[in-house]
């Protein structure tokens, strides 16, 4: 099989890493990729946010599947261009990614699914806003309806910093409060088998300790050994297949990965978000221990197969992935300074190093491209055993000005 990833980050990388290992996969490109990707695999230039050049390099690349990482071509419809060129894809189409590319469309889906989640207004005016915030009192949470790379959220006991921001959106979604731990749960799906993925833990502010602002996501770990025992289960029978099924009653069956962000409130699981793809970085920590041939599995879901797949088989062992970000990210992440000791890192036991923003500079040194440079995995037989090769391999990297959480999975 013949496989073209879509994207170039770390989740990338990681999707790259484990469709080299199925043995069924006899070729893997990457687009546009980026140094790390460009090291594993062929990579061809892309513009992914044009679904007709996806479709046209899948076509020309004679492949039998299409993985497209990121949300921008999903809900850009890159999906549908490349079905429609007569290859299988992994990822949902245009309309059915609107579940990650309205927060507004989501909730309703959620509604009509009967699927819990947090209270939310669509407030129309400035007045309306502020009826909003009030109604729902602190801490405040305010969400920009569509697309922000991960920068649409502000969470805040401040009034004023709430109502600048409400003010700031297009559309905005002003919601209660959900206290309690947050997990990430993926399911791969064709549109009516859904199989749950291990549930990951994402750290998504800046700093140590959950200060400062959120980020893409500074670091995960798998598997959860303070989760409840049946939670899996009851996200799927709960949340994941009434939303399968209310999108396949729709008439916009949902197939590819459905992410569910999830937090284990006093008053039981409730929803923050749907995306429409594999996170990142909790990709790199769920793919890592992941045993099942990921382009057999991708393949099936992609052609309505996914029953003949069976239970998923998982590696009994933990990940930890810690994120090696570029000075100034996320407010104005400063490019272009040269990664050291990758060599070193990746020779580390236990230990990978994904790629996220890096391309190369004109003396061939890996330089930082974009805010989140690298994803840096360790594995063992428990997370504080990962944990260790984790922060081991990122020692032996460098980055002026770089920064990276210490406190990932600090504790489990
Ligand atoms: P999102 O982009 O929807 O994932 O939101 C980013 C982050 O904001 C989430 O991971 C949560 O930490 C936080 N957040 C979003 N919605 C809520 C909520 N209703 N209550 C508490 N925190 C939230
Ligand atoms: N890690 C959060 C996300 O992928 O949206």
């Amino acid at each position: 099989m013949k496989v073209l990833v879509v994207g170039a980050g770390a989740r990338e990388h990681a999707l790259v890493r484990s469709l080299l290992a199925d043995p069924g996969v006899t070729q893997v490109t990457g687009a546009p990729g980026n140094a790390g990707i460009a090291a594993d695999v062929a990579t061809e230039p892309l513009d992914v946010t044009d679904p007709a050049a996806v479709a046209e390099l899948a076509g020309r690349l004679a492949v039998d599947l299409v993985v497209i990482g990121p949300e921008v071509p999903l809900v850009a419809g890159a999906a549908d261009a490349v079905r429609a060129a007569g290859i299988a894809c992994f990822g949902p189409s245009r309309a059915a990614a609107r579940l990650e590319g309205s927060k507004a469309f989501a909730k309703e889906v959620m509604a009509a699914a009967g699927v819990p989640t947090a209270r939310a207004a669509v407030p129309a005016s400035p007045a309306e806003i502020e009826a909003a915030l009030d109604a729902f009192g602190p801490p405040y949470v305010v969400k920009d309806d569509g697309l922000a790379a991960g920068k649409g959220v502000v969470v805040t006991a401040d009034r004023a910093e709430a109502l600048r921001h409400a003010l700031s959106c297009e559309r905005v979604v002003v919601e209660e409060f959900l206290d309690g731990p947050e997990v990430s749960l993926f399911a791969v799906t064709d549109g009516v088998t859904v199989l749950a993925l291990c549930p990951a833990q994402d750290f998504k502010r800046v700093a140590d300790g959950d200060a400062g602002p959120n980020t893409g996501g500074m670091g995960a770990y798998s598997p959860l050994p303070w989760a409840p025992a049946d939670l899996v289960e009851e996200v799927l029978t709960g949340v994941l297949v009434p939303t399968v099924e209310e999108m396949a009653r729709r008439g916009t069956p949902f197939t590819g990965l459905l992410y569910a962000g999830l937090a284990l409130t006093s008053r039981g699981v409730r929803v923050i978000e749907f995306n429409a793809r594999f996170g990142d970085p909790e990709t790199q920590v769920v793919l890592a221990r992941l045993r099942t041939p990921l382009g057999r599995l991708l393949h099936a879901a992609a052609t309505g197969r996914l029953a003949e797949v069976g239970a998923l088989d998982w590696d009994e062992g933990a990940a930890v992935t810690v994120v090696l970000a570029a000075p100034g990210y996320p407010a104005g992440p400063r490019l272009g300074g040269v990664v050291t000791g990758l060599d070193l890192a990746g020779a580390q036991p236990g230990a990978l190093v994904l790629h996220a923003g890096t391309g190369l500079g004109p003396d061939g040194a890996v330089i930082s491209t974009g805010g989140r440079v690298l994803s840096v995995v360790g594995t063992g037989p428990d997370v504080p055993a990962a944990r260790v090769s984790a922060y081991a391999a990122l020692a032996h990297l460098g980055l002026e000005g770089g920064h990276h959480r210490g406190d990932i999975a600090a504790g489990v």
